[in-house]
């Protein structure tokens, strides 16, 4: 690329209709040990796709990146903004007393009325079909609950890409299968994009595309169906 454009007149071939883009990306902690090598992979806008690997082969970290709260050493990358990030552990993310307050907590910053934002998260819990609980203290959730209080922050927000890292990690098997088909209809129904890392093949179902991520690159992409048998054969680990 002719690093004398700016991003995304580099990009701009890619983009329209691109919601991430990465080119080449290399990170390395500070201790020197590298992480991401060469890593890349296109989203285009209305995907919902998985990204695959084996413990600590980089699937946060390339998380974080697009999320900006990590910076890479090399490669260029784009993602349509603003972006909404679903952690695996929600209690690491909900910070208010109840759902509505959280869900009302990261608009403060738009300088939204009143009448607005009580329409932008009603509208959010609607759409993850909690809008019952928009009164429940938080510690009265269970986990798929809590994760779509998550998920709601980033509707609310008007996400257009959402990153979720495990969010199914501490489900029991039917509320993880409730999670993605909703994520999945959420997707297609309001014409978003999501990138979602899972260890749990049967996720791969629900999805349109998977990566998998091997040694710091995307060694493999597409069916997400062919890299479940590809995984299930044990011919990579995840
Ligand atoms: N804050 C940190 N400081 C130093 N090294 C880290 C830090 N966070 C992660 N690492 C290391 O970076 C590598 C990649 O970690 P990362 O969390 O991206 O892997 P992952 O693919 O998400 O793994 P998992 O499937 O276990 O979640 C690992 O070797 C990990 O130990
Ligand atoms: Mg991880």
């Amino acid at each position: 690329m002719d690093s004398d454009l700016p991003l995304d007149r580099q990009l701009s071939p890619v983009i329209d209709q691109a919601a991430i883009v990465v080119r080449d990306l290399e990170f390395r902690w500070p201790s020197g040990q590298a992480v991401l090598q060469g890593c890349s992979l296109t989203l285009q806008r209305g995907e919902f796709c998985m990204l695959l690997g084996n413990n600590g082969s980089g699937k946060s970290t390339l998380l974080k990146i697009l999320a900006g709260l990590l910076t890479p050493q090399q490669g260029d990358w784009w993602i349509q903004q603003p972006v909404g990030f679903v952690f695996q552990n929600p209690d690491h993310q909900l910070v208010m007393p109840t759902v509505g307050a959280d869900v009302a907590f990261g608009l403060v910053m738009e300088q939204l009325s009143l009448a607005a934002i009580q329409e932008r998260v009603r509208d959010a819990l609607t759409a993850i079909n909690l809008l019952d609980y928009i009164g429940r203290p938080i510690y009265a959730l269970s986990g798929g609950q809590k994760q779509r209080v998550a998920i709601a922050g980033a509707i609310a927000r008007h996400c257009p890409v959402l990153l979720l890292d495990e969010p199914t990690a501490l489900l029991d098997p039917d509320s993880q299968i409730d999670l993605v088909q909703q994520v999945r209809h959420l997707v297609k129904e309001r014409h978003l994009s999501a990138l979602w890392v899972t260890h749990r093949l049967v996720e791969l179902d629900y999805c349109d595309r998977a990566f998998l991520l091997e040694a710091g690159r995307v060694v493999d992409s597409g069916d997400p169906q062919r890299l479940k048998l590809r995984l299930q054969a044990g011919s990579s680990t995840c």
